[in-house]
C-alpha cells in the first residue's frame, strides 16, 4: 500500500477547529485501505507561544519531507504586539517561500444547494466549477526597482515593476495544462498583451507550451478585463484559468465571491515537480484566517479546509475517486439542509463545525 505522508498544521484560532473535522475525514479513508501518514506541528502565534517563533526549523523540515501540508489559519488579536519577523503570518510566508509554491490553484465551486447565497443570479452560477492558477512567486509584487522616493520639487514618486521570465511563465502554464486535462480540457490564460511587455511574453509562452505540449487541450488567450467582465457575465464558460500574481490576486477574488460565503472556499498551492519522483510540493489552505471572532465557540464551517483536503487527494495524491466521493458527500450533506451559521438559509437551524464534520463522514459512508 502506498503510503502519502501528511503534515497537519492547524494554527491558530478556527484552525484547529476545521483541522478536527479534517482528522475525521482522514481517519474514515485510511479505515477504508487508504494509505495516510499524518503528523502534527504549530504554526503561527500557537508556534510563537511554544517557541518564539512562527514556525520552527523542525517544522519546516517536516513540510519538506511530507507529500502535502494541510494548513488551518494563523493570526488573532493574542499576537498584535509580537515582533514584526515572528508574527503569525511569517510562518506561513516561510513555508510558501522555502517550498518554493509558485502556483495558486483557487477553485469556484458553487453547490446547487447554495446556488442562492451568491450575489448572482442562480442561473449564472448553479453548477459552477472553475479554477483559477495564480502565478504567486513572480510579478510586480516583487519585481524591482519597487520604491517610493521624494523628488526634488517635493513631489512623491513611487515604482513597482512587473518582471517576469520565460521560466517563470512556463513552469505555471504546465501546472494550468495538467489540471485542465484532468478536468475539462479548457485553458483561458488571461493578461494584458495590448499594453504590456510582460503580457506579450506571457502570451507568447502559452502559446508555445500549448503548441509543443499539450495540443489536445483548448486554449484561449483573454485580456484581464474582459476576464474579469466574463466571470462576472458568464462564469461557466470557464475552465481553467490561468494568469499573474496581481490579475490573479484580483480575479480568484471575484471568482470566489460567485459561491458565496468565505467559509466554503479551498485553495492549494504547490510547488515544482521533481524531476525524479514527479512529485510536486503542496500547501493546502482554506482561504479563510483564523476568525477570531467565532474561534471556541464551535461555529466555523469547516468546508473549506476539507474542501482543500480534497485538493490534495486530487492534485497531490491521484486519489480521484476519492476525491469525488468527498466533493459529493459534501454536496449532498448541502443539500440536505446541514449548514453551519455562515450558510444557513432564512428559517434553517445552524449546526455546529462537528456536526458538520460527522455529517460527511456519515455520507461517505452512505456513498460507498
Ligand atoms: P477571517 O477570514 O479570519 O474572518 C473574516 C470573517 O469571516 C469573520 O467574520 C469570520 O468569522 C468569518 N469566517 C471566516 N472563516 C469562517 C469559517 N470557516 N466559518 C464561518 N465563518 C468564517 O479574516 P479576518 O477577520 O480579516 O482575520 C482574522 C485573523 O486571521 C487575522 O489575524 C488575520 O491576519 C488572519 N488571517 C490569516 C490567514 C491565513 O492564515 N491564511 C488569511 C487571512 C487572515
Ligand atoms: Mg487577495
Amino acid at each position: 500500500m502506498a503510503t502519502h505522508k501528511l503534515l497537519l498544521l492547524p494554527g491558530d484560532g478556527i484552525g484547529p477547529e476545521v483541522m478536527r473535522e479534517v482528522e475525521k475525514i482522514v481517519g474514515w479513508f485510511r479505515k477504508r485501505g487508504v494509505g495516510f501518514e499524518t503528523e502534527t506541528d504549530l504554526v503561527g502565534g500557537s508556534a510563537y507561544d511554544a517557541h518564539k517563533v512562527s514556525i520552527t526549523d523542525a517544522a519546516m523540515a517536516r513540510a519538506d519531507a511530507a507529500d502535502a501540508v494541510l494548513f488551518g489559519a494563523v493570526g488573532g488579536p493574542k499576537w498584535d504586539g509580537v515582533p514584526y519577523e515572528v508574527r503569525p503570518e511569517a510562518g506561513l510566508l516561510r513555508l510558501r517561500k522555502e517550498l518554493g509554491l509558485f502556483a495558486n490553484l483557487r477553485p469556484a465551486i458553487c453547490y446547487p444547494a447554495l446556488a442562492d447565497a451568491s450575489s448572482l443570479k442562480r442561473e449564472v452560477v448553479e453548477g459552477l466549477d472553475i479554477v483559477i492558477v495564480r502565478e504567486l512567486t513572480g510579478g510586480v509584487y516583487f519585481g524591482e526597482p519597487k520604491e517610493l522616493v521624494t523628488l526634488e520639487n517635493g513631489q512623491q514618486r513611487a515604482v513597482d515593476t512587473q518582471v517576469y521570465t520565460t521560466g517563470e511563465i512556463e513552469r505555471i502554464t504546465r501546472v494550468a495544462f495538467d489540471l485542465a486535462k484532468k478536468r475539462r480540457n479548457k485553458v483561458s490564460s488571461s493578461e494584458k498583451s495590448n499594453v504590456m511587455k510582460t503580457g506579450v511574453l506571457w502570451r507568447q509562452v502559452v502559446s508555445r507550451i500549448h503548441k509543443a505540449e499539450f495540443s489536445d487541450v483548448a486554449l484561449e488567450h483573454v485580456l484581464a478585463d474582459n476576464c474579469a467582465m466574463q466571470l462576472v457575465k458568464n462564469p461557466k464558460q470557464f475552465d481553467v484559468i490561468v494568469t499573474d500574481n496581481l490579475f490573479g490576486d484580483i480575479l480568484s477574488d471575484i471568482a470566489a465571491m460567485l459561491t458565496g460565503s468565505l467559509g466554503m472556499l479551498p485553495s492549494a498551492s504547490l510547488g515544482a515537480e521533481d524531476p525524479q519522483t514527479g512529485k510536486r510540493k503542496a500547501l493546502y489552505e482554506p482561504v479563510h484566517g483564523s476568525a477570531p471572532d467565532i474561534a471556541g465557540r464551535g461555529l466555523a464551517n469547516p468546508i473549506a479546509m476539507i474542501g482543500s483536503f480534497g485538493m490534495a487527494l486530487r492534485y497531490s495524491f491521484g486519489l480521484l475517486d476519492e476525491a469525488d466521493r468527498l466533493d459529493k458527500a459534501i454536496a449532498n450533506v448541502l443539500a440536505a439542509g446541514i449548514r453551519t451559521k455562515d450558510i444557513a438559509g432564512p428559517g434553517m437551524n445552524a449546526v455546529g463545525t462537528q456536526d458538520v464534520g460527522d455529517a460527511i463522514v456519515k455520507e461517505l459512508e452512505a456513498l460507498s
